[in-house]
């Protein structure tokens, strides 16, 4: 028996992996979190046993995990993007840990790639940013000292800033000293969902243009002059003039 915490992608339920889907459709019991993953993303399942965990604690989840065990059966854990990321899938695994339940993870598409994609976007461009931070805005949960939005913008990297469209002007307040009001700005709402939507502006405007929009939760902010970068670069690893291990040239 194993629990399997699988990313189910953003949203588009063709968005997860081949593996992840492999074990959703066979898997007895299934465990999702329904705020953020569709029911789609189920589809094809024969589970005995399907529990949206939205409206659960931790140890009710722990309690299901166990019960699941002691019948010998797999869990599908099903969580948004990849469960890497704020998935709070590392208090589940110290009590699986802890009680000798085997687990395996299965990577998710995460939601910045999923934002990155629809905005046809490369995060990072020679020259421009090389460093992506992915971070979220600290309300509830605070930051650890030294991450402050404000800390991390000082590095101009492209951020992407979850669970943060509600505090916009304070998001914006934070990031301005440091890009500039003329850096490019996206806001995403449920990228690759069927009722996707985005704006994209400045620092300077980019409040006035979502205010426009009901974009309240599930929207990823994506900031950094990749976004627009105007002239860049080429690469080295496809300049005709630079050799490398799989092209060392014919002269
Ligand atoms: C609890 S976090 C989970 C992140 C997830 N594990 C991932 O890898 O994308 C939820 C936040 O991720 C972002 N997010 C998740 N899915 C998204 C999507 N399809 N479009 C835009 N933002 C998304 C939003 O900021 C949302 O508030």
């Amino acid at each position: 028996m194993t629990v399997y915490f699988i990313g189910a992608g953003p949203g588009d339920p063709e968005l997860i992996t081949v593996k992840g889907q492999r074990l959703i459709r066979s898997c007895p019991v299934i465990l999702y979190a329904g705020s953020l993953v569709p029911e789609a993303v189920l589809a094809g399942n024969s589970a005995e046993k399907v529990v949206n965990t939205a409206e659960l604690n931790l140890g009710e989840i722990i309690a299901l995990l166990r019960q699941a065990h002691e019948c010998g059966q797999d869990v599908a854990r099903v969580h948004s993007g990849d469960p890497s990321l704020y998935g709070a899938i590392g208090e589940q695994i110290r009590e699986l840990r802890a009680l000798d339940i085997p687990f395996e993870i299965i990577p998710g598409v995460t939601a910045t790639a999923a934002c990155a994609a629809l905005l046809e976007s490369e995060l990072t461009l020679p020259g421009i940013a090389q460093t992506v931070i992915l971070t979220r805005y600290g309300t509830t949960s605070p930051m650890p000292a030294g991450e402050q939005l404000h800390d991390l913008a000082r590095h101009r990297a492209t951020m992407a800033i979850h669970l943060g469209v509600s505090h916009l002007p304070a998001i914006v307040g934070e990031l301005l000293p440091h890009y500039g009001a003329d850096c490019p700005i996206a806001v995403i709402h449920r990228a690759s969902w069927p009722d996707q939507d985005w704006v994209l502006g400045t620092l300077a405007d980019i409040e006035a243009k979502v205010a426009a929009k009901e974009f309240r939760r599930t929207a990823l902010i994506l900031v950094g002059r990749v976004l627009d970068p105007g002239a860049f670069a080429e690469s080295a690893l496809y300049d005709a003039t630079h050799r490398h291990l799989y092209r060392p040239g014919n002269d």
